[in-house]
């Protein structure tokens, strides 16, 4: 448990240095979403349990099969694979998803399962 908060304070930390430049911080309280909080940043982040769920939620409205913004298509591991350094990147500029910027354990599960090599677990 110690551990575990010792964490959450050093990705709020980075969080906060990340968004410094930016007046409004961000939390996750603002857009209430209750998986916020219970996503796990310590462990091997899950394509099946936490990215799938996560595009789902936030991006295959506009980004599947019949509807690719942009030409980007978020609806399968393949794609979502395929698309994830420019999805990362609109991300963390705050260009999407449109509704506002992620909160910070978002973007932290995100780029992680990019670093760990985008597995298909
Ligand atoms: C409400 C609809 C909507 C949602 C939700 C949405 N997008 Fe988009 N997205 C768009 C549209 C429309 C464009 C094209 C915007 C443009 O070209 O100005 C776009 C463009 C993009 C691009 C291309 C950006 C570029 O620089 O070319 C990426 C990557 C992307 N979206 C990723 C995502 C991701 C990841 C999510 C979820 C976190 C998401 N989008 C959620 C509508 C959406």
């Amino acid at each position: 448990m110690k551990k575990l908060s010792y964490v959450f304070v050093g990705f709020t930390l980075i969080g906060s240095m990340m968004f410094s430049c930016k007046k409004e911080t961000t939390t996750s309280t603002t857009t209430s979403n209750p998986t916020t909080t219970t996503l796990d940043t310590t462990k091997t982040i899950s394509y099946k349990n936490d990215i799938a769920p996560l595009m789902s939620q936030e991006c295959t409205s506009c980004h599947n099969n019949a509807n690719t913004s942009a030409g980007v298509n978020l609806s399968s591991y393949a794609n979502v694979s395929k698309f994830a350094s420019s999805s990362i990147s609109a991300i963390n500029a705050g260009i999407m998803p449109p509704s506002g910027k992620w909160s910070a354990d978002k973007i932290v599960v995100f780029s992680k399962w990019i670093a760990q090599g985008k597995l298909n677990n």
